[in-house]
């Protein structure tokens, strides 16, 4: 079964089911500077699962397009990967253990077909914070589980939270047996020799956690998650996903373009390709922070291993094409954006490649030096160095030094980099409030303008729409904003109308105070998230915007008077220009 099939199988079963069928939230999340990227079904509907009426019900169901980066040192063996689909099925308050598991068993068995006696399951052994978890595992035994299938084990195993705080719960784990030889008598779900490999959780959420300890939600959710790129790989019986028709076509090509055969270059070629396009797709761009870092991370890492094939890195246009076609059905956004993934690869490529020549050779003198001094360890200040001055990701150093047998300190770099990171980010924040250093009547319309036509950009243009900057005079706003391509004299009308529209409505802008985490949770959208301490101020204008923002503000649209757009320019890679005034 190819995994398109599977997701609309899955889709189809819940709403079968009585679910609705709700759109994947976006790689990049929308209102949460909290986190890099979404990483799990769940974090989208963190506000729902602590209460909040979800305007498609009670009964949700998607699939959530996911990155996560804490295993990306991994990537080239034979199961990791950075970019990943989760199907998912949510209860806000609604059914609890009972019809999750009856519902979970009857998919795997029925529209899977997977045999009963491959299938195991693990649930929670209870402790001090929360009972032993005996009410699911008899649903289990209800379903159809057979009996010696069902596995207890700790928190360790059995409890999920993302993160250190937030919703959480027991949850239990359905295992497939690949039917490999167990590695021991002892062998079980728990052991990773590779016979038995996760493929869904079902959290049950009604516990939230924060500093103090454990407190029971406001009810009782069900939250689940299924990796796709794993249920495929395991139905169709192959070893790794790079087998599915994911990954085919590419390792395919990688074959046919390379001189040089190493498996592990050719998986981290293809994995980082595809993940680099998820994220561009969805609005990220490379650069030295946070989410952009990532994402030249895993251009430069690729890069360096198209390198180490020796494949014409000219051919990165033929891989991309080959992997939108590939991957169109699955995700259209791809085909939209193929001629945007382009130009940012290849250009972050191109950069590369200059910083590249100088910092090899200035790593090898490096690494002459150290050997020469009987050394074998480098430091975390010369891959600070090597990163800072040569553009070195870290990644590509060790690489390079696990070639010539050297090791790397990578405990210091995180260090340094922490410490440059918070530099970078205050100087951004000085920027961004000397955008708004001063605040006569004028400057205080323009600053309500400046929340209006973000949301209106985000209605005409798309969610990808994020503030990147901001600069008011008492003549005029301008703002600064992640778009690709130049916005079309209907985008712009649409944008002005809007803007004006909801300053006609004669909307109140309330000033509300709360905890940022609140703030997080409620959807509000903020530039810098880092600059704001515990306690912040949030300006919420009707249902059509709500910031972060010190203000000040008008007290109501009426008071902007008419907006209107004047030009709308490049600012620089991925960010557009507006300048308005109000008259
Ligand atoms: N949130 C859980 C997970 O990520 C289930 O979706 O595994």
């Amino acid at each position: 079964m190819r995994a398109i099939e599977i997701r609309n199988k899955y889709l189809n079963f819940f709403k079968a089911h009585g679910h609705s069928i709700i759109p994947s939230a976006p790689l990049i999340p929308e209102n949460d500077p909290s986190v890099l990227f979404t990483t799990a079904g769940m974090q989208p509907l963190v506000p729902y699962l602590l209460g909040e009426h979800h305007p498609s019900g009670k009964r949700l169901t998607d699939y959530q397009k996911c990155l996560r980066t804490n295993d990306i040192d991994e990537v080239g063996d034979n199961r990791h990967l950075t970019y990943f689909e989760m199907l998912g099925n949510w209860s806000l308050g609604d059914y609890f253990k009972e019809e999750s598991i009856k519902m979970s068993f009857e998919f795997l068995t029925k529209e899977l077909g997977i045999p009963v006696e491959k299938l195991s399951v693990t649930v929670f052994a209870g402790d001090e914070d929360c009972p032993r978890d005996e009410v699911a595992a008899s649903c289990w035994k209800k379903a159809g589980i057979l009996d010696g299938h069902i596995y207890y084990y700790g928190k360790d195993d059995n409890w999920w939270i993302a993160g250190e705080t937030g919703p959480c719960g027991p949850d239990t784990e359905m295992f497939y047996d690949t039917g490999k030889p167990a590695c021991s008598p002892n062998c079980q779900p728990s052991c990773d020799c590779g016979k038995y490999v996760e493929i869904w959780n079902n959290v049950f959420m009604e516990y939230y956690k924060d500093e103090k300890g454990y407190s029971k939600l406001k009810q009782q959710n069900v939250d689940t998650g299924l990796g796709l790129e794993r249920m495929a790989m395991l139905l169709q019986g192959k070893e790794t996903p790079f087998d599915t028709e994911i990954f085919k076509p590419i390792m395919d090509k990688l074959v046919e373009l390379e001189k040089v055969d190493l498996i592990e270059s050719r998986r981290i070629i293809a994995e980082h390709l595809r993940s680099s396009m998820m994220i561009i797709s969805d609005g990220g761009r490379p650069s030295n922070l946070d989410r952009g870092y990532v994402l030249r991370r895993l251009i430069r890492r690729m890069i360096r291993h198209m390198n180490k094939l020796q494949i014409n890195l000219d051919e990165i246009s033929t891989l991309i094409d080959l992997n939108v076609d590939t991957l169109k059905g699955m995700y259209p956004e791809l085909e939209k954006n193929r001629e945007i993934i382009k130009s940012v690869i290849i250009e972050e490529k191109n950069k590369f490649v200059r910083t590249l020549a100088n910092g090899e050779k200035e790593f090898n003198k490096e690494v002459n030096k150290l050997k020469n001094a009987g050394k074998n360890i480098i430091d975390g200040k010369m891959l600070f160095r090597l990163y800072d001055t040569y553009g070195f990701p870290p990644e590509v150093t060790k690489d390079l030094a696990i070639e010539c047998g050297m090791e790397v300190s990578m405990d210091e770099f995180d260090k340094l980099f922490k410490e440059h990171q918070e530099k970078s980010r205050a100087g951004a924040t000085q920027k961004f409030k000397g955008g708004l250093a001063s605040t006569g009547e004028m400057e205080t319309k323009y600053h309500t303008a400046t929340h209006l036509l973000n949301a209106a950009l985000k209605q005409v243009l798309g969610a990808h729409v994020h503030q990147r900057g901001s600069n008011i005079t008492a003549e005029r706003m301008r703002f600064d904003f992640s778009h690709d391509s130049k916005m079309t004299d209907e985008e712009k009308k649409q944008t002005e109308d809007l803007v004006n529209k909801w300053i006609q409505d004669a909307i109140p802008v309330e000033r509300l105070e709360m905890k940022k985490e609140e703030a997080v949770k409620m959807g509000a959208e903020a530039m810098f998230i880092e600059k704001y301490g515990d306690i912040v101020t949030v300006y919420k204008i009707g249902d059509i915007s709500i910031e972060l923002c010190g203000g000040p503000h008008v007290s109501n649209t009426k008071e902007l008077g008419h907006f209107k757009i004047k030009k709308e320019e490049s600012s620089s890679s991925g960010v557009r220009r507006i300048k308005a005034i109000l008259e």
